[in-house]
């Protein structure tokens, strides 16, 4: 598993896989009443690339692409990063679904966590998950996220607004890095 940069020339890959995996995706995310296949064009994704470099370069995004075996397989995005006495940043994160229930999202996902906790400088990581979205409540479990709260029709996903829970990991929950508590779990 690989994390990297959006590359421009991921565009016409990242359309397949978005467009073959509406089902799969399309209830965990904004609609912004556009139909789905009209939001995941090639030209689309440039769109979307440009916007998240721009934040990326003002330091308030840390967008990665997630590659699976060589091939493109998912993103994870740290966004709305707050510097200051805050120091935070939210994720989301997709998997392809052919790529998904192999821990390939965990790997990512706590990789990135560690990116943010030691180059960037952050404190708190959070992750606001629909109570419905079961995978990837157990992802930041998984993980050591810990639950704090419900946000009350939180987020205008899916063509409504839904209620999310809270979870947030800070940089000291584990001394030893996120990868490092996970794997710890694993071989218990
Ligand atoms: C949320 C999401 C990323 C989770 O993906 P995932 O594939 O379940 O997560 P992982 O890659 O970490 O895989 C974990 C699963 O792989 C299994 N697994 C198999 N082999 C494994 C291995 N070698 N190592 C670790 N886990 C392994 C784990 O047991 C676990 O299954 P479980 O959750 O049923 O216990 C995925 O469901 C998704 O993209 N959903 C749609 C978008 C979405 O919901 N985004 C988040 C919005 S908040």
């Amino acid at each position: 598993m690989e994390l990297h940069p959006l590359r421009r020339r991921d565009a016409a890959e990242w359309s397949r896989i978005r467009v073959a995996n509406e089902a799969w995706l399309s209830p965990w995310e904004p609609s912004h009443g556009i139909p789905w296949r009209e939001r995941h064009t090639p030209a689309a994704y440039r769109a979307m690339r440009r916007a998240v470099l721009r934040r990326a370069g003002q330091g308030t995004s840390l967008p990665f692409a997630v590659r699976v075996e060589g091939r493109l397989a998912g993103q994870v995005t740290l966004d709305n990063i707050v510097r200051g006495a805050l120091r935070s940043g939210f994720l989301g994160y997709w998997i392809d679904r052919e790529a998904a229930g192999r821990g390939m999202a965990s790997l990512a996902v706590a990789l990135v966590c560690d990116h943010a906790f030691r180059e960037v400088g952050l404190h708190r990581v959070e992750a606001d998950i629909r109570p419905e979205n079961e995978p990837s409540q157990r992802l930041v479990e998984r993980l050591g996220f810990q639950r704090e709260g419900l946000l009350r029709r939180y987020l205008d996903i899916d063509g409504d607004w839904r209620d999310h829970i809270a979870y947030a990991l800070l940089a000291e929950d584990h001394p030893g890095g996120v990868l490092a508590h996970w794997q710890q779990r694993l071989s218990r």
